[in-house]
């Protein structure tokens, strides 16, 4: 038996204006007209778990959006972290309370906005990787083949010969290394050594505590009072009290850089992180002129552009290569090949106020 824990307190800022602090990219219906990204990666897992042993963590701005959109979990299994201090903090108090449900659960810890493809293929890994990590203190991944230097990822470099014994796909891992230089990663692609992180962790959460005390001691010594303080009336006061002096480290940085028992076991089931707006291009189905289409929109010579509409007609003439939003209240115009800015121009706004 395994215990998700989904990780669902990201902001997702590379889809302004749809995503925005209070409904970021977890929350929208990117890929599914009919569900969320958060819903399809609670249905998928939830052939291997029931309800009551899915845990979500979150912070405080979006717990009532995730009550809303999952009311099947347990408002127990929520864990609310009072800020946001990224994924080491948030998988260190989510420990906390499943620790105390289970001290001998198997952890899945899983992003909330990720794309699967082949689901029956996905379920076959994760309970392998459940099954390797019940056994003993490992810390284990799954890893993706690389097919471009992206550079918003970790990389695991792993040894095709050095196997786990008595299993064909599940490799120790030499290092890891989270977010590397475009330089860097394609030597990484280049070599054919690497595999992508794809931010799925398997462990024992007894074993994940053991890697805070050892890595990361300072957050560590934060848990354990915040252990105490767990079910007594003090518990928002003393949990927001240690959140406020903790770094904001991923888990990634935080742990996988350091530690040593790794493994990764390859995930051929066709993952997709859909990172921003030209990412819909592969997910989602695209019209005889090659535009990937939301909404009402009529265009002239109008091709391979992602067009998002809120209602209104949008019409276009002329363009290539483009991506329109439209919402309520903002408007995006953009070049696809920088849509990657935009997490820029998110900065900028939030700067101006
Ligand atoms: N509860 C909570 N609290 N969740 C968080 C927080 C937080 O403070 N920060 C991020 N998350 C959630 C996000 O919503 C997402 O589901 C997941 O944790 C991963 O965070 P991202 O911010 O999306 O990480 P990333 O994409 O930059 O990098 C990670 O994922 C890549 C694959 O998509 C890393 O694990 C990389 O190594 C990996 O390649
Ligand atoms: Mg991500």
């Amino acid at each position: 038996m395994i215990t998700p824990l989904i990780m669902a307190g990201g902001i997702g800022s590379r889809f302004w204006p749809l995503s925005r602090k209070h409904q970021p990219k977890q929350f929208l219906n990117l890929v599914d007209e009919d569900q969320s990204m958060i819903q399809a990666t609670v249905s998928r897992i939830s052939e291997l778990a029931s309800h009551e042993d899915i845990f979500i963590a979150t912070n405080q701005d979006y717990a009532t959006d995730i009550q809303m959109q999952l009311s099947e979990i347990p408002k127990d299994n929520i864990t609310i972290e009072p800020m946001g201090k990224n994924t080491a903090a948030c998988i260190g108090l989510a420990a906390l309370y499943i620790e105390r449900k289970d001290p001998e659960a198997v952890m899945v810890v899983l992003p909330s906005d990720h794309l699967i493809k082949n689901q029956e293929r996905y379920l076959e890994i994760v309970e392998e990787a459940a099954e390797i990590a019940k056994m003993e203190d490992r810390l284990v991944t799954i890893g993706i083949k690389p097919n471009h230097p992206e550079t918003g990822y970790g990389y695991i470099h792993y040894d095709q010969k050095d196997k786990l014994e008595g299993n064909e796909d599940i490799f120790a891992v030499k290092e890891f290394t989270e977010k590397p230089d475009r330089k860097t990663a394609k030597q990484f692609l280049d070599q054919g050594t690497y595999l992508w992180n794809s931010g799925m962790f398997v462990w024992q959460v007894s074993t994940i505590r053991k890697m805070f005390k050892k890595y990361m001691p300072k957050l560590h010594q934060a848990l354990e009072r915040m252990k105490e303080a767990i079910g007594t009336e003090s518990e928002f006061e003393v949990l927001t009290k240690e959140f406020e002096k903790l770094d904001s480290i991923s888990i990634d940085y935080g742990i996988m850089e350091k530690a040593d028992d790794i493994y990764v076991i390859p995930g051929d089931f066709g993952w997709d992180d859909v990172g921003s707006w030209p990412a819909l291009e592969r997910v989602r189905e695209a019209d005889k002129a090659g535009n990937v289409v939301k909404g009402n929109h009529i265009g002239l010579e109008t091709k391979n552009s992602i067009i998002q509409g809120n209602g209104k007609l949008i019409t276009t003439v002329g363009l290539e290569d483009v991506v329109i939003v439209d919402t309520e209240d903002a408007i995006l115009i953009c070049d696809k090949k920088k849509a990657q800015d935009i997490k820029k121009l998110r900065k900028q706004l939030a700067e101006s106020g």
